[in-house]
Protein backbone atom coordinates (compact mmCIF):
# COMPACT_ATOMS: atom_id res chain seq x y z
CA UNK A 1 0.00 0.00 0.00
CA UNK A 2 1.25 3.37 -1.09
CA UNK A 3 0.68 4.98 2.58
CA UNK A 4 2.51 4.45 5.55
CA UNK A 5 0.05 4.10 8.39
CA UNK A 6 -2.19 1.09 8.66
CA UNK A 7 -5.23 2.87 9.69
CA UNK A 8 -7.17 3.36 6.54
CA UNK A 9 -8.87 6.26 7.99
CA UNK A 10 -8.03 8.20 11.07
CA UNK A 11 -10.34 11.00 12.54
CA UNK A 12 -9.80 12.76 15.68
CA UNK A 13 -12.13 15.55 17.53
CA UNK A 14 -13.73 16.10 13.76
CA UNK A 15 -16.10 18.96 13.79
CA UNK A 16 -18.19 20.44 11.17
CA UNK A 17 -21.24 22.69 10.98
CA UNK A 18 -23.08 24.42 8.84
CA UNK A 19 -23.71 28.21 9.99
CA UNK A 20 -25.15 27.65 13.68
CA UNK A 21 -25.86 23.76 12.73
CA UNK A 22 -23.09 21.96 14.54
CA UNK A 23 -23.45 18.46 12.73
CA UNK A 24 -20.65 16.51 13.64
CA UNK A 25 -18.79 17.39 17.31
CA UNK A 26 -15.92 16.12 18.22
CA UNK A 27 -16.16 13.37 16.54
CA UNK A 28 -13.02 10.29 16.72
CA UNK A 29 -12.79 6.89 14.71
CA UNK A 30 -9.92 5.07 13.52
CA UNK A 31 -10.54 2.08 10.71
CA UNK A 32 -8.45 -0.17 9.50
CA UNK A 33 -8.80 -2.14 5.88
CA UNK A 34 -12.35 -3.66 5.20
CA UNK A 35 -15.89 -2.91 5.01
CA UNK A 36 -17.20 -0.27 7.03
CA UNK A 37 -20.91 0.54 7.25
CA UNK A 38 -22.08 3.96 9.03
CA UNK A 39 -25.67 3.92 10.71
CA UNK A 40 -27.52 7.03 11.18
CA UNK A 41 -30.77 8.09 11.65
CA UNK A 42 -32.01 10.80 8.47
CA UNK A 43 -30.12 14.02 9.20
CA UNK A 44 -27.50 12.54 11.52
CA UNK A 45 -24.64 13.53 9.21
CA UNK A 46 -23.43 10.45 7.14
CA UNK A 47 -23.16 12.63 3.72
CA UNK A 48 -21.70 15.04 5.63
CA UNK A 49 -18.72 12.49 7.17
CA UNK A 50 -18.68 10.64 4.10
CA UNK A 51 -18.37 13.94 1.74
CA UNK A 52 -15.60 15.51 4.03
CA UNK A 53 -13.39 11.89 3.70
CA UNK A 54 -13.81 11.87 0.11
CA UNK A 55 -12.78 15.72 -0.23
CA UNK A 56 -16.18 17.37 -1.35
CA UNK A 57 -16.14 19.82 1.64
CA UNK A 58 -13.54 21.21 4.08
CA UNK A 59 -13.84 20.20 7.84
CA UNK A 60 -13.68 22.97 10.82
CA UNK A 61 -11.98 21.25 12.76
CA UNK A 62 -9.91 17.90 14.02
CA UNK A 63 -7.73 15.72 12.06
CA UNK A 64 -8.55 14.06 9.44
CA UNK A 65 -6.61 11.16 7.43
CA UNK A 66 -7.65 8.91 4.50
CA UNK A 67 -4.88 6.69 3.32
CA UNK A 68 -2.69 8.66 5.29
CA UNK A 69 -3.71 11.64 3.15
CA UNK A 70 -5.15 15.13 4.67
CA UNK A 71 -8.59 15.19 2.62
CA UNK A 72 -8.24 19.47 2.68
CA UNK A 73 -4.66 19.78 1.79
CA UNK A 74 -3.74 16.70 0.05
CA UNK A 75 -7.02 16.66 -2.11
CA UNK A 76 -5.49 16.03 -5.93
CA UNK A 77 -3.65 13.10 -4.35
CA UNK A 78 -6.34 11.65 -2.32
CA UNK A 79 -8.81 12.11 -5.09
CA UNK A 80 -6.77 9.67 -7.44
CA UNK A 81 -6.81 6.88 -4.77
CA UNK A 82 -10.46 6.66 -3.70
CA UNK A 83 -14.04 7.08 -6.01
CA UNK A 84 -17.66 8.32 -4.63
CA UNK A 85 -20.76 6.72 -5.46
CA UNK A 86 -23.17 9.86 -3.54
CA UNK A 87 -26.36 9.30 -2.35
CA UNK A 88 -27.43 10.70 -5.43
CA UNK A 89 -26.49 9.57 -8.78
CA UNK A 90 -24.52 11.42 -10.76
CA UNK A 91 -24.70 10.12 -14.27
CA UNK A 92 -24.70 12.15 -17.34
CA UNK A 93 -28.77 11.15 -18.82
CA UNK A 94 -27.21 12.46 -22.48
CA UNK A 95 -24.59 10.13 -22.73
CA UNK A 96 -24.82 6.00 -22.83
CA UNK A 97 -23.77 4.10 -20.81
CA UNK A 98 -20.48 3.95 -22.03
CA UNK A 99 -19.74 7.23 -23.12
CA UNK A 100 -20.17 7.74 -18.70
CA UNK A 101 -17.73 5.52 -18.45
CA UNK A 102 -15.76 6.54 -20.72
CA UNK A 103 -15.65 10.18 -19.46
CA UNK A 104 -14.89 9.09 -16.01
CA UNK A 105 -11.88 7.04 -16.96
CA UNK A 106 -10.81 9.84 -19.24
CA UNK A 107 -10.93 11.60 -15.95
CA UNK A 108 -9.01 9.90 -13.51
CA UNK A 109 -6.60 9.76 -16.27
CA UNK A 110 -6.83 6.54 -17.95
CA UNK A 111 -5.85 5.90 -21.58
CA UNK A 112 -8.84 5.42 -23.91
CA UNK A 113 -8.24 1.89 -24.76
CA UNK A 114 -7.61 1.12 -21.12
CA UNK A 115 -10.84 3.07 -20.12
CA UNK A 116 -12.80 0.93 -22.94
CA UNK A 117 -11.52 -2.65 -22.26
CA UNK A 118 -12.09 -1.69 -18.19
CA UNK A 119 -15.69 -0.01 -19.01
CA UNK A 120 -16.19 -2.88 -20.81
CA UNK A 121 -15.62 -5.01 -17.79
CA UNK A 122 -17.81 -3.63 -15.80
CA UNK A 123 -20.67 -3.58 -17.77
CA UNK A 124 -20.82 -6.82 -17.74
CA UNK A 125 -20.04 -7.20 -14.61
CA UNK A 126 -23.19 -4.98 -13.66
CA UNK A 127 -25.62 -6.71 -16.25
CA UNK A 128 -25.54 -3.24 -18.14
CA UNK A 129 -23.60 -4.70 -21.03
CA UNK A 130 -26.83 -4.74 -23.69
CA UNK A 131 -27.71 -1.19 -22.61
CA UNK A 132 -24.59 0.17 -23.00
CA UNK A 133 -24.82 2.12 -26.14
CA UNK A 134 -27.93 3.48 -24.74
CA UNK A 135 -28.54 6.78 -22.92
CA UNK A 136 -28.26 6.65 -19.51
CA UNK A 137 -31.77 9.27 -19.36
CA UNK A 138 -33.72 5.79 -20.71
CA UNK A 139 -32.30 3.58 -17.73
CA UNK A 140 -34.22 2.83 -15.14
CA UNK A 141 -33.59 4.11 -11.36
CA UNK A 142 -31.84 0.95 -10.41
CA UNK A 143 -29.64 0.72 -13.95
CA UNK A 144 -28.75 4.54 -13.32
CA UNK A 145 -27.57 3.58 -9.71
CA UNK A 146 -25.46 0.39 -10.87
CA UNK A 147 -24.11 3.03 -13.90
CA UNK A 148 -23.28 4.86 -11.22
CA UNK A 149 -21.29 3.26 -9.40
CA UNK A 150 -19.62 1.07 -12.19
CA UNK A 151 -18.34 4.30 -13.75
CA UNK A 152 -16.87 4.90 -10.02
CA UNK A 153 -14.78 1.69 -10.09
CA UNK A 154 -13.21 2.89 -13.44
CA UNK A 155 -9.62 4.11 -12.24
CA UNK A 156 -9.42 1.05 -9.47
CA UNK A 157 -9.64 2.86 -6.63
CA UNK A 158 -8.12 1.54 -3.09
CA UNK A 159 -10.63 2.92 -0.93
CA UNK A 160 -14.35 3.48 -2.27
CA UNK A 161 -17.29 5.55 -0.67
CA UNK A 162 -21.21 4.52 -0.83
CA UNK A 163 -23.63 6.81 0.10
CA UNK A 164 -26.45 4.51 0.35
CA UNK A 165 -25.81 2.52 -2.80
CA UNK A 166 -28.87 0.78 -2.45
CA UNK A 167 -31.70 3.03 -2.02
CA UNK A 168 -34.10 2.38 -4.62
CA UNK A 169 -32.65 -0.85 -5.68
CA UNK A 170 -34.50 -3.85 -5.82
CA UNK A 171 -33.97 -6.72 -3.66
CA UNK A 172 -32.25 -8.69 -6.65
CA UNK A 173 -30.34 -5.84 -7.72
CA UNK A 174 -29.27 -5.07 -4.23
CA UNK A 175 -28.36 -8.81 -3.93
CA UNK A 176 -25.56 -7.95 -6.70
CA UNK A 177 -24.37 -5.36 -5.37
CA UNK A 178 -23.62 -6.74 -2.59
CA UNK A 179 -21.68 -9.44 -4.17
CA UNK A 180 -19.89 -7.09 -5.84
CA UNK A 181 -18.83 -5.33 -2.53
CA UNK A 182 -18.04 -8.52 -1.43
CA UNK A 183 -15.76 -9.34 -4.39
CA UNK A 184 -14.25 -6.02 -4.18
CA UNK A 185 -13.49 -6.26 -0.72
CA UNK A 186 -12.08 -9.84 -1.13
CA UNK A 187 -9.44 -8.27 -4.13
CA UNK A 188 -8.46 -5.88 -1.63
CA UNK A 189 -9.99 -2.82 -1.95
CA UNK A 190 -11.95 -1.08 1.00
CA UNK A 191 -15.42 0.05 1.70
CA UNK A 192 -16.69 2.60 3.48
CA UNK A 193 -20.55 2.65 3.18
CA UNK A 194 -24.00 4.48 4.26
CA UNK A 195 -27.02 2.67 4.83
CA UNK A 196 -30.68 2.71 5.79
CA UNK A 197 -30.67 -1.04 5.91
CA UNK A 198 -29.61 -2.59 8.89
CA UNK A 199 -29.88 -5.86 7.11
CA UNK A 200 -26.94 -4.62 4.82
CA UNK A 201 -24.79 -3.37 6.90
CA UNK A 202 -25.62 -6.55 9.08
CA UNK A 203 -24.69 -9.05 6.11
CA UNK A 204 -22.20 -6.76 4.41
CA UNK A 205 -19.94 -4.36 7.11
CA UNK A 206 -17.32 -6.40 9.38
CA UNK A 207 -17.42 -3.15 11.27
CA UNK A 208 -20.57 -1.07 11.88
CA UNK A 209 -20.52 2.47 12.82
CA UNK A 210 -23.65 4.18 14.14
CA UNK A 211 -23.53 7.76 14.14
CA UNK A 212 -25.58 10.27 16.67
CA UNK A 213 -25.07 13.41 17.80
CA UNK A 214 -22.99 14.82 15.94
CA UNK A 215 -20.48 12.06 16.98
CA UNK A 216 -20.10 7.74 16.31
CA UNK A 217 -21.75 6.68 19.37
CA UNK A 218 -21.00 2.68 18.59
CA UNK A 219 -18.11 1.33 16.56
CA UNK A 220 -17.57 -3.18 16.17
CA UNK A 221 -18.56 -6.04 14.34
CA UNK A 222 -22.53 -6.41 14.30
CA UNK A 223 -21.98 -9.22 16.90
CA UNK A 224 -20.23 -7.16 19.38
CA UNK A 225 -23.05 -4.15 18.81
CA UNK A 226 -26.04 -6.88 19.17
CA UNK A 227 -23.90 -7.75 22.81
CA UNK A 228 -24.53 -4.77 24.11
CA UNK A 229 -27.89 -5.38 24.05
CA UNK A 230 -27.93 -8.77 25.69
CA UNK A 231 -27.44 -12.32 24.98
CA UNK A 232 -29.33 -14.46 22.96
CA UNK A 233 -33.00 -15.76 23.88
CA UNK A 234 -34.46 -19.20 23.40
CA UNK A 235 -38.16 -18.93 21.49
CA UNK A 236 -40.31 -21.98 21.83
CA UNK A 237 -42.46 -22.39 18.84
CA UNK A 238 -45.89 -24.47 18.86
CA UNK A 239 -47.00 -26.20 16.09
CA UNK A 240 -48.39 -23.37 14.04
CA UNK A 241 -45.31 -21.73 14.49
CA UNK A 242 -46.59 -19.06 17.27
CA UNK A 243 -44.00 -17.93 19.86
CA UNK A 244 -45.48 -19.57 22.88
CA UNK A 245 -42.45 -18.57 25.13
CA UNK A 246 -39.20 -17.05 25.27
CA UNK A 247 -36.48 -17.66 27.29
CA UNK A 248 -33.20 -15.39 28.22
CA UNK A 249 -30.03 -17.40 27.94
CA UNK A 250 -26.75 -16.44 30.17
CA UNK A 251 -24.63 -16.33 26.30
CA UNK A 252 -22.86 -18.92 26.96
CA UNK A 253 -22.82 -22.56 25.25
CA UNK A 254 -23.13 -24.50 27.64
CA UNK A 255 -25.82 -22.69 29.44
CA UNK A 256 -27.23 -23.44 26.68
CA UNK A 257 -27.01 -26.83 25.94
CA UNK A 258 -28.42 -27.50 29.43
CA UNK A 259 -31.37 -25.41 28.67
CA UNK A 260 -32.02 -26.63 25.64
CA UNK A 261 -31.42 -30.63 27.04
CA UNK A 262 -34.36 -29.61 29.62
CA UNK A 263 -36.39 -28.15 26.99
CA UNK A 264 -36.12 -31.33 25.04
CA UNK A 265 -37.39 -33.37 27.87
CA UNK A 266 -39.95 -31.09 29.38
CA UNK A 267 -41.69 -29.94 26.07
CA UNK A 268 -40.65 -32.18 23.53
CA UNK A 269 -43.93 -31.03 20.89
CA UNK A 270 -42.33 -27.75 20.89
CA UNK A 271 -40.07 -26.12 18.42
CA UNK A 272 -37.03 -23.99 19.37
CA UNK A 273 -35.19 -21.29 17.51
CA UNK A 274 -31.94 -19.05 19.57
CA UNK A 275 -32.03 -15.48 18.50
CA UNK A 276 -29.63 -12.69 18.87
CA UNK A 277 -30.93 -9.47 19.01
CA UNK A 278 -31.45 -7.79 16.08
CA UNK A 279 -29.41 -5.27 15.22
CA UNK A 280 -32.11 -2.98 14.88
CA UNK A 281 -32.59 -3.26 18.47
CA UNK A 282 -29.23 -2.25 18.61
CA UNK A 283 -29.76 0.73 16.53
CA UNK A 284 -32.83 1.93 18.83
CA UNK A 285 -31.50 1.49 21.70
CA UNK A 286 -28.13 3.36 20.64
CA UNK A 287 -30.06 6.53 19.16
CA UNK A 288 -32.84 6.44 21.87
CA UNK A 289 -35.80 6.65 19.17
CA UNK A 290 -38.69 4.11 20.69
CA UNK A 291 -37.05 0.82 21.75
CA UNK A 292 -37.53 -2.37 20.76
CA UNK A 293 -40.58 -3.04 22.91
CA UNK A 294 -41.84 -6.69 21.11
CA UNK A 295 -38.74 -8.66 22.73
CA UNK A 296 -39.54 -7.03 25.87
CA UNK A 297 -43.30 -8.28 25.70
CA UNK A 298 -42.36 -11.49 24.64
CA UNK A 299 -39.60 -12.14 27.34
CA UNK A 300 -40.36 -14.18 30.05
CA UNK A 301 -38.43 -14.54 33.19
CA UNK A 302 -36.93 -18.44 33.38
N1 LIG B 1 -25.08 22.23 2.48
C1 LIG B 1 -25.75 22.27 3.64
N2 LIG B 1 -26.11 23.43 4.19
C2 LIG B 1 -26.77 23.48 5.36
N3 LIG B 1 -27.12 22.41 6.08
C3 LIG B 1 -26.79 21.21 5.60
C4 LIG B 1 -26.10 21.07 4.34
N4 LIG B 1 -25.91 19.74 4.12
C5 LIG B 1 -26.46 19.09 5.16
N5 LIG B 1 -26.99 19.96 6.05
C6 LIG B 1 -27.64 19.61 7.33
O1 LIG B 1 -26.74 18.80 8.07
C7 LIG B 1 -27.41 17.74 8.72
C8 LIG B 1 -26.80 16.42 8.28
O2 LIG B 1 -27.09 16.19 6.92
P1 LIG B 1 -26.56 14.93 6.14
O3 LIG B 1 -27.01 15.05 4.76
O4 LIG B 1 -25.10 14.77 6.41
O5 LIG B 1 -27.35 13.76 6.90
P2 LIG B 1 -27.52 12.22 6.52
O6 LIG B 1 -27.18 11.46 7.76
O7 LIG B 1 -26.76 11.92 5.30
O8 LIG B 1 -29.08 12.10 6.26
P3 LIG B 1 -29.90 11.14 5.24
O9 LIG B 1 -30.04 9.83 5.94
O10 LIG B 1 -31.21 11.82 5.12
O11 LIG B 1 -29.16 11.07 3.96
C9 LIG B 1 -28.88 17.89 8.35
O12 LIG B 1 -29.52 18.55 9.41
C10 LIG B 1 -28.86 18.75 7.11
O13 LIG B 1 -30.00 19.52 7.02
MG1 LIG C 1 -27.25 11.22 3.45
Amino acid sequence: MSYTEDALIEISGLSKSYGKHQVLTDLSLTLTPGIHALLGPNGAGKTTLVNILSTLIPYDAGRVRVLGRDPQKQRRQLQRLISLTGQYAAVDGQLTGMENMLMMGQLFGLSRSEAKRRADALLERFELSSAAGKRAATYSGGMRRKLDIAASLIAGPELIFLDEPTTGLDTRSRQALWDEINALAAAGTSIFLTTQYLEEADVLAERIMVLHGGSIVAEGTAAELKDRVGASTIQLHDAAGHIVETLPTRGDAAGLAAQLTRIAAERPEVSVTVRKPTLDEVFLELTGEPAAQDQQKESIPA
